[in-house]
């Protein structure tokens, strides 16, 4: 998959890039890059945003910047998905993470400040999508959060099992995932539930599902 980041704040990547799940997916699976409107701004002095028409406070991204970004990225109309980052986008869920998963290009765009000018958003995107129903600064962290979660979706991302039962996955009817425990088994008298320990893998495995399920039941309750 090839993932395109557009950014003011390139550098706030770093360190992810380090980590795992990216670190064991970068050069193989995943090719990243990172860009920077100021790079490509056709404006002088890397200006990027500008006063908002109609007046109020903040500055906006400008449309002709992102369309100088894209058109130097991609010599052209971009021809696969390209998301914009804002508050007002369709909410991320695990089955929004699972269709960017499968795509084989992928470009993410950011802003800060005011936002986009909605012409970003109209003409030069094909959605746009939110990371919840709060304010950000930036658009940095939400693509870092669609980075972190799509990269742990490719293969050779996690150890082998690992993402199979996880919060929101098939194996769980998409519901929360079952308690965890590790040593001590006793510690200042919190001790780890019984059947854990009784190597009865028929009961341990009907237990988690009946937790898993106890654990969704709430969350079920208040989407509807
Ligand atoms: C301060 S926010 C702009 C908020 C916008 N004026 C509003 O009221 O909806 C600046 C940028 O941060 C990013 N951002 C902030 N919150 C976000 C969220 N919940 N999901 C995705 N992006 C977000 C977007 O790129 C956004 O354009």
């Amino acid at each position: 998959m090839q993932l395109d980041v557009f950014t003011q704040v390139p550098h706030a990547f770093a360190w992810m890039t380090e980590q795992r799940p990216l670190a064991a997916v970068l050069g193989s699976e995943l090719e990243l890059r990172l860009f920077n409107y100021r790079d490509t701004t056709p404006l002088r002095a890397g200006q990027v945003d500008d006063e908002p028409y109609g007046g109020g406070a903040g500055m906006v991204l400008r449309v002709d910047v992102v369309a100088a970004a894209l058109e130097s990225a991609y010599g052209g109309s971009p021809g696969h998905r390209v998301v914009a980052l804002t508050p007002q986008g369709r909410q991320l869920t695990q089955a929004v993470v699972e269709e960017l998963a499968a795509e084989p290009r992928l470009t993410l765009l950011s802003s800060r400040f005011e936002g986009f000018d909605e012409r970003v958003v109209t003409h030069l995107c094909s959605d746009a999508i939110s990371i919840g129903p709060y304010v950000l600064s930036g658009g940095e962290l939400p693509a870092m959060v669609v980075l972190d979660a799509v990269a742990r979706r490719l293969p050779g991302a996690l150890t082998e099992g690992s993402g199979e039962h996880e919060s929101f996955s098939p194996a769980l009817d998409g519901g929360l995932e079952y308690p965890h425990y590790t040593r001590p088994a006793d510690f200042r008298g919190w001790r780890v539930p019984d059947v854990l320990l009784s190597g009865d893998h028929g009961r341990i495995e009907r237990w988690r599902r009946e937790q898993s399920r106890l654990r969704s039941a709430p969350r079920e309750t208040q989407t509807q």
